[in-house]
């Protein structure tokens, strides 16, 4: 564990972080008696903090983001190499990885065709936001600029993204929200809304959708944006029957389907895309996390052709384009590393290892459901997997916050790092969150599984 900075060094590299580092999600407090985490290294799926301990990390770096794990030496190299041949030029030009990474992703999105470069998910997602209210202003006067988002999703920080959030506490205290963004019901059958299952209930749930669009009408949607699997709103995947229908929905009102891949994407459910599974064919999909696992920042919104032509169809009209800008959209660092991930993942066969290993998972969280009277509900789709606690199994009343969080602590004590929703979806932050990197060994989810069926015994008793 070095990191470039002396063994002796590491305790002012806390202090520096105690005394001006503002970390994300995070209540400083406990700081000014306790410390910081700080993580110095990473190799596959295990990093070490300052105090030298290794943990197993089950959450791909806290937000589902490492897919092909850490300490890649081929991605840094190949990072390395293009910085030093060209580090930058804004997007109104083009570069070598930027076109040969949107040839690569396109390829594996039958269907779409085109690549606008930006830096993160939230940015990626205010992109086909604009999209939808300029093709609004320039087809239908205006007039079908509000989008769809769903309860309990979450597509991004920024207040344009905030404002498409169906997650009322991740919003408190950060209204007004931008108008033109209405919400419809989740699709999560543990927590249904109406009395039916299975198929019925999918179809139910979409048709829910259907009621939104007749009440705000038909000639003011302009789009429905939704996550594939739903992931920090509590790993929720879809029922049966609902993709099919919304699929039909979004045709029969010329609601264009926005899908974000911000955490499913790139191989996280076993298949290149999360839509993927479910037989859709989206108008816009929005991806950035596991794009380059984290080895550079980079997001992008790919679109159909379509969708391109409607803002070159008339090149005398001077405002008739996507007039918007994304400086970190230009650097190359990004489509270099992504470039190199996704060789990554197709020469280790790392989608078959994430459905192998996710069966695993999966297999092993419903033994731990047996076990455990907590374990409520098990879902997941390929290395995304949730457990959602409750403190009945008969009345399904959520388990607390507290213990809940107190089933995480556990875990990273035992250097096992899992996560949770939080502060997310009031009365309702009590799903396990597991989102290994996609390189997996069956150990390694054994181990993670172990380790939350001690804490369990713990907290839960
Ligand atoms: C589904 C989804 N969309 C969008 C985002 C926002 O991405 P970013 O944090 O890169 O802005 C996130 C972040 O967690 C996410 O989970």
């Amino acid at each position: 564990m070095d990191g470039g900075i002396r063994e002796n060094d590491i305790s002012r590299i806390v202090d520096l972080d105690r005394d001006h580092i503002w970390h994300h999600l995070t209540q400083h407090k406990p700081f000014e008696t306790g410390e910081p985490r700080v993580i110095v290294e990473g190799r596959g799926m295990r990093v070490w903090d300052q105090k030298g301990k290794e943990h197993l990390d089950a959450v791909s770096g806290g937000v589902w983001t490492v897919n092909v794990g850490y300490g890649r030496e081929s991605i840094a190299n190949a990072v390395r190499d293009q910085l030093v041949k060209l580090n930058y030029f804004a997007g109104a030009a083009g570069s070598i990885p930027g076109a040969l990474f949107a040839e690569k992703v396109i390829q594996k999105m039958p269907g779409m065709t085109r690549v606008y470069y930006c830096n993160s998910g939230s940015e990626a997602n205010e992109k086909a936001f604009k999209m939808v209210r300029q093709i609004a202003h320039k087809r239908f006067g205006g007039k079908k600029n509000k989008v769809l988002y769903r309860e309990r999703d979450y597509h991004g920080t920024t207040i344009g993204c905030l404002s498409a959030g169906g997650q009322d506490e991740r919003n408190a205290q950060y209204g007004p929200f931008a108008p033109g963004f209405v919400r419809v019901p989740h699709c999560l059958e543990y927590r249904a809304q109406w009395d039916l299952s299975g198929e019925a209930y999918g179809q139910r749930a979409a048709d829910a959708i259907e009621e939104v669009i007749l009440a705000e009408g038909a000639d003011t949607v302009g789009a429905l944006c939704l996550e594939p699997v739903t992931a920090g709103g509590g790993v929720i995947t879809p029922p049966q029957g609902y993709w099919e229908r919304v699929q039909e929905i979004c045709k029969r009102y010329d609601v264009l389907l926005h899908i974000d891949e911000v955490v499913c994407g790139v191989g996280r459910t076993g298949k290149w895309f999360g839509y993927q599974n479910y037989g859709v064919k989206p108008d816009m999909v929005t991806m950035a996390k596991g794009v380059a696992s984290g080895y550079a920042a980079i997001a992008c919104l790919v679109t159909t052709e379509d969708v391109f032509d409607m803002f070159k169809d008339d090149a005398s009209d001077p405002m008739n384009y996507f007039r918007d800008i994304s400086t970190f959209g230009g650097c190359t660092a990004g489509p270099a590393a992504a470039l190199e991930n996704m060789r990554i993942i197709e020469d280790e066969d790392l989608l078959q290892n994430t459905l192998d290993m996710g069966a695993r998972m999966i297999e092993n969280l419903n033994a731990l459901a047996d076990k455990h009277s907590v374990v409520g509900d098990v879902r997941g789709a390929g290395l995304f997997c949730g457990a959602e606690l409750v403190q009945n199994r008969t009345t399904k009343e959520p388990a607390a916050e507290k213990k809940v969080q107190a089933v995480v602590a556990d875990c990273m004590s035992q250097g096992v790092v899992i996560g949770a929703t939080n502060r997310s979806l009031p009365g309702y932050n009590n799903t396990l969150c597991f989102s290994p990197a996609l390189i997996a060994k069956a150990d390694d989810i054994d181990h993670i599984t172990d380790a939350v069926d001690q804490a369990l015994s713990r907290v839960f008793g």
